[in-house]
Order: structure tokens, then sequence, then C-alpha cells
């Protein structure tokens, strides 16, 4: 696996080496590196003949100094797992090859009421930062694939939004989540939680499936506030419990139409944020 830091070498590689953007494929990440990370880069693997990865902790995209300061990094074992699962190349650049101006959002991606729904709503100018740096790293990468995990559904939904505002011409591929035998969805930040919270993170997975079971049944406006006050109960600060179009992300009240939503729960344990979702059957 060859490392580039600076984003004019990996540029010039790729185009020294006349490489075909079609048999590109890419797997943003900020690193921490765990399997959901790995089945991308396995997944992408398979389908390209170069393999691009990227760790960059991007500051534009944080609403929340302390998430950004003790976002987990890992670098060395995560070398050693993109080594493993085959990625070619690495790209790890730092703030100031990114932001060589200095760090500033200018607002400029037109994602509608993408942008100030749920974790737009929590996490305002998230969306922005997240389309910022996916922007400039398909402009030095120019993948013909790019690979995202499910469990950030509205991040995928918001860069597919981007790339087709921008009409670049990158593929998104989404690729289920990654879970740990339990159902917890795998995440950097689970790092983060003590072994009593660990073991109550579950009830968020166990929730949407809750949520999958009743849904046929219950008026969804409802069956949203039961969840809503069984993870209070629980101990978790609620931010959003959401069941809504998979494709829109518009609220849906009744499954009246043939439609296929997608449920979304956000909530803290202490200190910890932690997002997960079920498209519905
Ligand atoms: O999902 C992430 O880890 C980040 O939002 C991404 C896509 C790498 C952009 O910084």
């Amino acid at each position: 696996m060859i490392i580039f830091k600076h984003p004019k070498d990996l540029q010039s590689y790729i185009q020294n080496g006349a490489i075909d953007p079609n048999s590109i494929g890419f797997v943003p990440t900020m690193g921490a590196l765990h399997k959901g990370h790995i089945s991308l880069i396995q997944t992408a693997r398979v389908e390209n003949s170069l393999v691009v990865a990227s760790i960059f902790v991007n500051p534009t995209q944080f609403t929340d100094q302390l998430d950004f300061e003790k976002y987990p990094s890992t670098i060395e074992s995560d070398i050693l797992k993109l080594e493993h699962s085959g990625c070619d190349i690495l790209f790890l650049p730092s703030v100031a090859d990114i932001y060589p101006n200095g760090i500033t959002t200018n607002q400029q991606y037109n994602l509608g009421h993408l942008d100030t729904i749920l974790e737009g709503k929590y996490r305002p100018g998230h969306f922005q930062g997240v389309c910022q740096i996916v922007h400039l790293l398909l402009q030095i990468i120019s993948p013909g694939k790019l690979y995202l995990g499910q469990k950030d559904y509205q991040q995928c939904l918001v860069i597919k939004k981007m790339i087709s505002l921008l009409h670049i011409g990158t593929s998104v591929i989404i690729c289920p989540t990654q879970r740990e035998p339990d159902g917890l969805a795998m995440s950097s930040r689970n790092v983060r939680l003590t072994s009593i919270e660990r073991e109550k993170a579950t009830y968020i997975f166990k929730m949407l499936n809750y949520i999958n079971e009743n849904s046929k049944a219950e008026d969804l406006e409802k069956l949203e506030q039961i969840v809503q006050n069984k993870l209070t109960e629980q101990g978790f600060k609620v931010e959003y419990v959401a069941i809504a179009d998979q494709l829109t992300l518009e609220n849906i009240q009744f499954r009246d139409k043939p439609s296929t939503p997608v449920a979304l729960i956000a909530a803290y344990i202490n200190q910890v944020r932690l997002i997960d979702n079920l498209i519905l059957n």
C-alpha cells in the first residue's frame, strides 16, 4: 500500500499512471477503522482495480468541539488493517494540506430539506462540512465509485445529492451496516462507551426491530412516540426517532401506500451520541 500525504502527489500519481477513473474505488473515512470500514474496502477491492482509502478527521463537519477533540485516532492499526484488506492507496493528509487557506466553511451546497431535518437539525452545518470534504476528495481522486456505509443513512443521501447537483461522474455504492453479534451497529465512537453503556447501546437496534415488527399495525407517529419513551426510560437522551420515506426522508404517518420506509434513531448515552437505522419490510 502506498501512503500519500499531499493532494498533489496523489493526484499526479493517478494522472501520470493514466489510471481509468472507472477502475478506481474510493472509501473515505475518518480513521479508527472497524469491520464496517473494512467491509467497504473489501467490496471496493472486488469491484475495482485500484482501491483508495482516505483517513482525515474533517474539522468542518463537527458541530461539537468536544466530539472533534475526542474523536478516536488509531492510525497505526488503521494502516495495518487497510494493508490486510487489500487497499492500494491510503490518502492521509493534514488539516493544512486540505485547508491551506484556513478552516472555513461557506454554505454552498443546496441540499434542500436534507440539510435541516434529523441529523441536519441537531448538527447544523454538519452536512455542509461533509459535502465540502467529500467534494474536495472527489476532485483529488476522481473515482468511478464511492463506497459509503448505510449506518450514516442521511449522509449517503446528502452525498448522492451533492454529486448529482455538481454533475460529478462518480457512482455511490451504499453498503450494509456491519453489526456486532448483539446487533450494535459498528461505529468508531463505540470505543468511548463504558461496559455498562456498551450493554445498554444494544437497545437502539432492539427498538429499530420493534418498529419493524409494529409498523404495519400502529399509527407511525404513535409508534415513534412509544419508542422515544422506551429509550428515555432506559436512560437515553433521545434526539429523534423517525419513520421516513427511504428516498426523501420525509416523515411518513401511515403505511398506506406501497412505501418502503426507513426507521432512524439518534440518541445519547451520557456523552456518546449513537445513530442507527433500519429499512422496514
Ligand atoms: O462518514 C464519515 O466518516 C465522514 O463523514 C466522511 C464521509 C469520511 C467525510 O469526512
